[in-house]
C-alpha cells in the first residue's frame, strides 16, 4: 500500500479530491492512503503563526522554518519517506515520466507551499524532489499536489481496470492520444470514422496510431523532437 501524507496549511482544500471515483476506488482496495496534516498542529508559536515577514524586506509572507521541520520530523517517526516533495512554481514541471517513477514508491510526504513560498533551509535540508505542475501560479500548492496525487495514484498498480488501462494515455509514449468515439455510430447525422466500425484490429491500431501522430503535431510538436517517437512500433 502507498501513503502520501500531505503537510497544508489549507487542509479543508484537500478534503474531498480523493473520496471519488478512481482515487477513492485506491484507497477502498487498500492500495493507497492519504492522509492531509495541518501545519497549525506542529507550530510552536502563538496563535497558530506559521509564517512570517522575510529578511531583506519586500512583500509577502514567508512560512517559517520551524513548523514544517517539527511537521516533518513528527512524520517520520511513524515513517520513512521515499521522497519529501516541494509543490513549487520555480522547480521541473511535473511530467507522466515522474509521475510512473513516483508512482513506484511506498511512503510520500508532499509539502504544500503558501504566501511567498517556504523558508529555504526547508528546502535545502529535508525537500527531497520540487515539483511544479506547469508554468502558472496558483494560490497555494494544494491544488498542485492534488494534481500530483491523482497523476500517481491511478498508476498503482491495480487502481486502474483493464477499460481503463493507463497504457494508452496521452503521454505514456509522449504521443497525444488518439479521437475516441462510442455509441451511437451515428449522432445527429455526425458519424464515426467507418474504419473504427471494420473490425481489423490490426487496421485499428495503424489508424489510432497516424491520428496520435497528427494530433500531436499539430498541438504538441515538441514531443516529436525526440526521433523515436516517429517511428511506429
Ligand atoms: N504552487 C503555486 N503554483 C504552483 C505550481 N504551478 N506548481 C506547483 N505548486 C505551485
Amino acid at each position: 500500500m502507498m501513503h502520501i501524507d500531505i503537510i497544508s496549511v489549507v487542509p479543508g482544500l484537500l478534503q474531498s479530491p480523493f473520496e471519488h471515483s478512481i482515487m477513492k476506488r485506491a484507497q477502498t482496495r487498500g492500495l493507497l492512503e492519504v492522509r492531509v496534516h495541518n501545519l497549525r498542529d506542529f507550530t510552536p508559536y502563538k496563535h497558530g503563526q506559521v509564517d512570517d515577514y522575510q529578511f531583506g524586506g519586500g512583500a509577502g509572507m514567508v512560512m517559517m522554518p520551524e513548523p514544517l521541520a517539527l511537521a516533518i520530523e513528527h512524520l517520520q517517526k511513524e515513517r520513512t519517506y521515499d521522497d519529501i516533495i516541494f509543490m513549487t512554481p520555480d522547480a521541473p514541471v511535473l511530467t507522466q515520466k515522474t509521475a510512473n517513477t513516483l508512482s513506484l514508491r511506498e511512503n510520500l510526504l508532499i509539502i504544500c507551499g503558501h504566501y511567498k513560498g517556504i523558508d529555504q533551509r526547508i528546502r535545502d535540508h529535508f525537500v527531497t524532489r520540487e515539483i511544479s505542475i506547469g508554468d502558472f501560479v496558483l494560490s497555494g500548492g494544494e491544488l498542485a499536489a492534488a494534481v500530483l496525487v491523482d497523476a500517481i495514484g491511478r498508476l498503482i498498480p491495480g487502481v486502474l481496470n483493464d477499460e481503463t488501462s493507463a497504457l494508452s494515455d496521452s503521454f505514456q509514449d509522449d504521443l497525444l492520444s488518439h479521437p475516441v468515439y462510442t455509441r451511437p455510430a451515428n449522432f445527429r447525422g455526425w458519424t464515426v470514422p467507418d474504419i473504427l466500425l471494420c473490425g481489423d484490429p490490426k487496421k485499428v491500431d495503424a489508424w489510432r496510431y497516424e491520428q496520435a501522430l497528427e494530433r500531436t503535431r499539430e498541438r504538441r510538436p515538441d514531443l516529436l523532437d525526440k526521433e523515436e517517437n516517429t517511428q511506429p512500433k
